[in-house]
């Protein structure tokens, strides 16, 4: 069938949050004597928001109170909201307007999986909302990316088999979890990380129509 399922990851895929992600938990990491790194950064893409912050506190050998831990997760949170409100459409990556009004014009199922449980309003303030028929965001899932379920149950909502369903994704936990759904991974970014996905392009202006549509046809 000439429908395929087309599932975006949104940070690092569609806009580049990651580094507001990092600028939250580095204040957040050194308000507390911990030090905070852009490889360890690297190693929290894709990762939900309380695993990343167990990993910071194991980073800096710290143990705290379940209270603390949830208040250091509100705090890390309301800092990155002060990023993502002042956000617009001129964040969209290169040629993802391009990408995704291809696959619309095209009759394409298109969802969005995302860890993220700011991923609606993210989209609002880029004004891409619209676009996603399905939006499956970190409020949707139990289990956190390599696990599929973020793309099954895209997959699902879409009405279209995981076989039919093609994901881009940024990070190595989200390229695991399509391949382990059965999907076809497009990974964005550099082929030295994301080896294990079926196709790697460094951004969406290496993805052309053409392929595109190789892959609608399959
Ligand atoms: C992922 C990001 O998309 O979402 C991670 O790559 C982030 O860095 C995770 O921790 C959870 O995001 P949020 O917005 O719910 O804290
Ligand atoms: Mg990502």
């Amino acid at each position: 069938m000439n429908k395929k399922g087309f599932i975006f990851d949104l940070d690092g895929v569609i806009v580049d949050t990651a580094k507001y992600h990092f600028l939250a938990w580095k204040n957040l990491a050194n308000s507390i004597g911990i030090d905070f790194t852009h490889e360890q950064n690297e190693q929290l893409k894709g990762v939900s928001r309380i695993k990343s912050l167990e990993k910071i506190l194991a980073w800096g050998n710290k143990t705290i109170s379940d209270t603390e831990f949830q208040q250091l997760m509100h705090d890390k949170n309301e800092d990155y909201l002060q990023y993502i409100n002042k956000m617009d459409a001129s964040e969209i990556l290169p040629d993802v307007s391009r990408v995704l009004d291809f696959l619309i014009e095209g009759n394409q199922a298109i969802a969005l999986g995302s860890a993220s449980k700011n991923a609606r309003p993210i989209l609002e303030k880029v004004d891409l909302l619209s676009k996603f028929e399905e939006i499956v965001d970190g409020n949707d899932v139990t289990k956190a990316k390599p696990d599929p379920e973020v793309f099954l149950i895209g997959a699902k909502l879409l009405n279209i088999n995981p076989e039919d369903c093609i994901v881009f994704e940024d990070s190595v936990a989200g390229i695991e979890a399509a391949n382990v759904a059965n999907m076809i991974s497009i990974g964005i970014g550099s082929k030295n990380v994301l080896g294990h996905a079926n196709h790697v392009f460094k951004d969406f202006t290496e993805i052309s129509n053409e392929f595109l549509q190789s892959l609608i046809d399959k």
